[in-house]
């Protein structure tokens, strides 16, 4: 759960035996911290959409000084805790003109600009395979299942292309105009390594954003970071409410893994 989306945690249905408080990731070894502002830190579990959840409020960034082994770390600990499906939330920024602030993006592909890869490295071929597939990175039932939801619930959704970089400083607009040209709808600090390491463990996908603030490089207003957390929290209720029905009514095009 991303920058200012740390509350969809409350819709979580408490499980037995894990405490309802969560557990902070620093009680849990080799877990990175989360120091952004916006994101708590805990990992919870209950049901959600009457399926067995474990959530991680507050994701972590590389711009933070994570590497980006430390920032997947936890998919890979998910995954071992028999996860199939990795939902991830995020805020974004509004590459594509059509775009208004506070839109739902659900990410229908990606551009990994953050000039790294989490699987660099000796692959861990229990883990899954040194070449994974990218074709289909986000599982297209789960995106039909969002939209179908989205539907049911008259809420607007976006589907696009999410671009991901490094950070922490925002793009210039040749910078925006460049990443438009280059065919992203949206831009953010994370999604995309997360994606990769799940997508190598056979894990499905399903990333949806808020639109935070507008990337218009020829109508570029200096970036507001409470304005974009006012515009996350705002869209919160309606992004929780998509994740959790999407939920209830999702199954996965292609079939996630044995873990
Ligand atoms: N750029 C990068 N990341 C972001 C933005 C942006 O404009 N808005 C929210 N996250």
């Amino acid at each position: 759960m991303g920058t200012g989306l740390g509350r969809l945690a409350e819709s979580l249905v408490p499980a037995g035996g894990v405490p309802s408080e969560g557990i902070p990731y620093e009680e849990i070894r080799h877990f990175p911290r989360s120091t952004s502002v916006g994101h708590a830190g805990r990992l919870l579990a209950g049901t959600l959409g009457g399926r067995p959840v474990v959530a991680m409020q507050g994701r972590l960034h590389a711009f933070e000084g994570h590497s980006l082994q430390e920032v997947t770390f936890p998919v890979r600990v998910l995954r071992a805790l028999g996860a199939e499906l990795l939902v991830m939330t995020s805020a974004a920024g509004g590459l594509n003109p059509l775009y208004e602030l506070g839109d739902l993006m659900l990410v229908d592909d990606h551009i990994n600009l953050m000039g790294d890869n989490p699987l660099r490295g000796v692959n861990e071929d229990a883990l899954g395979p040194r070449f994974p597939d990218m074709s289909e990175a986000y599982d297209r039932g789960w995106l039909s299942a969002a939209e179908e939801t989205a539907l049911a619930e008259r809420m607007r959704v976006q589907r696009g292309v999410y671009a991901a970089v490094l950070g922490p400083a925002l793009e210039t607009r040749a910078e925006y105009r460049f990443l438009r040209t280059a065919g992203a709808d949206a831009v953010g600090m994370s999604t995309v390594p997360e994606a990769i390491v799940a997508n190598h463990a056979g894990m499905n996908v399903l990333a949806i954003c808020v639109i935070t603030d507008r990337c218009l490089p020829d109508a570029l207003e200096p970036v507001n970071v409470a304005e974009i957390l006012r515009v996350a929290g705002e869209a919160e209720p309606r992004l929780a409410r998509l994740v959790e029905g999407t939920l209830e009514r999702g199954r996965a095009a292609r079939p996630s893994m044995e873990s």
